[in-house]
């Protein structure tokens, strides 16, 4: 007994006393440090469920500050510059898709993911991608229309209101198909060139289809009158220019500077870029391009504000990827959170479930404010597709 007793008091006095007063310690300790993971670490397990980080630029002014998934300051919208009169030109979007066959044969239940209450095979997902993008534009910018340009041999329809399939002949095989969108672009613009007798009236964006647009577009051709076409530019040394977004103005000459200045990054691609990887070879030519007209390029791309330069002949305005074309960084890049009047969102490589679900989450709430909280907390991880 006494013996026993005396263990336990032993054990009282050595184990469960220091653990009483180092407990707390150890728990701040460890709190601390997953706190720090989670701002540090680079995500790399690949999600399938929308996973909520710490939202950057929290105290900055001009960004989003978020409280869990409320959004606790009003966003600029460009909505408040638009001066719309019955003249005006109308916005279209353009973008490229395509439907591979061997994605479309191949159905395992290994390729299936649930998004929400859906469960998608591949095909379905690009599908959603592509639903998503036309959905999120007529939340913005209800009087836009969209034009896919694809694959005659893909066969794909979509069903939503002022959106048509326009197929154009070509190489749209995966390793061709950056190529083959400029491609497409130039014989998109051809086809409008062809077509002056009709009224131009409309203004074109192309762009890429995994975007959000966010916000009412039509006032940059308001605000920046003078331009041909408009790109979107970033301080990246190696790829200062994303081929995601590019603005022409709809007139005669701008569709015709446009397809000219085309023609010049597709010469430019075809002869120095084939062997780049299928994914850049496009943003990689454009950078070369500008970079060869323009040699102060590279010091006007620090600054993440607007300007406009004469490109072989046409007027080239440049926009900050940070408000139009917005994609947080990857890994451990500097990152100041989401700009206020951010105008376009752009989900880049494995972050295609996060636009599903961001859609998702606008549905359920109508509140794009809290649904960019959503993308600022979530947009550093990496999803399954
Ligand atoms: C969106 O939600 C925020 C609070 O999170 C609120 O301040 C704002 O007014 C809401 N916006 C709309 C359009 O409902
Ligand atoms: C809007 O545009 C019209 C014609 O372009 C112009 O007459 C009018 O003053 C403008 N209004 C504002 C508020 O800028
Ligand atoms: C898809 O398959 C059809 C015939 O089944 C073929 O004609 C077409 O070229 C294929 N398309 C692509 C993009 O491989
Ligand atoms: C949500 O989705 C449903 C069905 O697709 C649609 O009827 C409804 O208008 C959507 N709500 C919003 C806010 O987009």
């Amino acid at each position: 007994m006494g013996i026993g007793r005396g263990w336990r008091t032993r054990h009282l006095f050595f184990v469960v006393i220091p653990l009483v007063l180092f407990l707390p310690l150890f728990f701040s300790v460890s709190q601390l440090r997953s706190d720090r993971e989670s701002v540090a670490r680079k995500p790399s397990k690949k999600s399938d469920h929308v996973i909520l980080g710490p939202a950057a630029g929290q105290g900055l002014p001009n960004r989003l500050q978020c409280q869990g998934l409320k959004a606790i300051n009003e966003l600029h919208s460009s909505r408040s510059d638009l001066n719309v009169s019955n003249g005006d030109y109308a916005v279209s979007f353009v973008t490229v898709f395509t439907i591979y066959n061997a994605s479309r044969g191949r159905v395992s239940p290994a390729d299936s993911v649930t998004v929400g209450k859906a469960s998608m095979s591949k095909t379905e997902r690009s599908m959603a991608v592509l639903n998503t993008f036309v959905d999120f534009i007529q939340v913005s910018m209800p009087t836009s229309n969209v034009i896919i340009l694809t694959d005659p041999a893909s066969s794909f329809s979509i069903n939503k209101r002022s959106t048509t399939v326009l197929p154009i002949q070509g190489d749209y095989s995966r390793g061709q198909l950056m190529l083959q969108r400029i491609k497409s672009y130039i014989s998109f613009l051809e086809s409008r060139l062809d077509n002056q007798f009709e009224k131009l009236k409309h203004h074109y964006i192309f762009t890429d289809s995994d975007v959000a647009v966010v916000d009412d577009l039509r006032h940059i051709f308001q605000k920046y009158p003078k331009f041909h076409l408009a790109l979107t530019f970033r301080n990246n040394k190696d790829q200062p220019l994303n081929s995601g977004f590019i603005a022409v103005r709809g007139t005669p000459e701008g569709i015709l500077k446009a397809k000219i200045f085309l023609q010049e990054v597709l010469v430019e691609y075809s002869s120095k870029y084939m062997k780049a990887s299928r994914m850049l070879g496009d943003q990689l030519a454009l950078a070369s391009v500008i970079k060869s007209h323009l040699t102060s390029a590279t010091r006007r791309f620090v600054k993440a504000e607007a300007f406009s330069s004469e490109i072989n002949g046409a007027s080239v305005l440049f926009l900050p990827c940070a408000i139009y074309n917005w994609t947080p960084p990857e890994g451990a890049g500097q990152f100041h959170g989401m700009p206020l009047d951010v105008q376009v969102v752009h989900f880049k490589g494995s972050r295609k479930r996060l636009m599903l679900e961001s859609w998702n989450f606008f549905n359920s709430t109508s509140n794009m404010s809290d649904m960019l909280c959503l993308i600022l907390k979530s947009g550093r991880r990496k999803y399954d597709f």
